[in-house]
């Protein structure tokens, strides 16, 4: 049972056509079902076919566009099925996305480059393929999902190794104790020099 639930003022929106990556789970499931309900048509893309047919006879028989993201010919597929269905392409959720979890030396560097590929370089891909449909209506929205994790130190003790979606790489490798220099000290109440 998923619990999450995204609401949406629904000034604006009605009528608009929004691809939504991750559509089949999560945070990109309830991102569908909310648009939705603010009157937005929305495209739902994952690569479980079943999942978003199920979400679309739910949503009124939304376009579901099966695809693995990462491929690199998904985008435009995405991009035609929308305009097929809507003539019109006025949004994009850059959702679709994973995590993982490892030490610096204990994490292998295939999964690593997979993980790259989706959250980097695929996201990257997608704004490519609806930026001309956008341009040529006048009109755009994108947004890019990411993580509170990317923004934040590794909690003490623990060292963090962070993929910032969206913004490129972001690594941190921090030892205990954290040390106070005059660039953190800001975070303290402090003034940045
Ligand atoms: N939940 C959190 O607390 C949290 C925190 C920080 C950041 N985030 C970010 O929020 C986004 C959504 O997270 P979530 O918690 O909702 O995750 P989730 O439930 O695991 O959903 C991930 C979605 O991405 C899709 N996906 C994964 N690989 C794909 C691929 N190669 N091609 C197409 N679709 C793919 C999955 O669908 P298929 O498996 O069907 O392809 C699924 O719909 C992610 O980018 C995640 O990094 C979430």
């Amino acid at each position: 049972m998923e619990t999450v639930i995204v609401d949406f003022p629904a000034v604006g929106l009605t009528g608009r056509v929004v691809v939504v990556t991750g559509a089949s789970s999560g945070i990109g499931a309830a991102t569908a079902r909310g648009l939705h309900g603010a009157g937005t048509h929305p495209v739902l893309v994952a690569r479980r076919a079943e999942r978003l047919e199920q979400l679309s006879a739910e949503l009124g028989g939304a376009v579901a566009v099966p695809v693995d993201v990462t491929d690199p010919a998904a985008a435009q597929r995405v991009v035609t099925a929308a305009l097929e269905r809507h003539g019109r392409l006025d949004g994009l959720v850059n959702n679709a996305g994973v995590s993982l979890h490892g030490s610096l030396l204990d994490t292998d560097l295939d999964p690593y480059s997979e993980v790259l590929r989706l959250n980097v370089v695929a996201l990257l891909g997608l704004m490519q393929a609806v930026v001309p449909a956008m341009r040529a209506a006048g009109f755009g929205r994108i947004v890019n999902v990411s993580s509170g994790t990317t923004t934040r130190f590794a909690p003490p003790g623990a060292r963090g190794l962070c993929l910032q979606q969206g913004g490129g790489e972001h690594a941190r490798l921090q030892h205990p104790p954290r040390p106070a220099t005059p660039r953190t000290a800001h975070r303290a109440g402090g003034r940045r020099p």
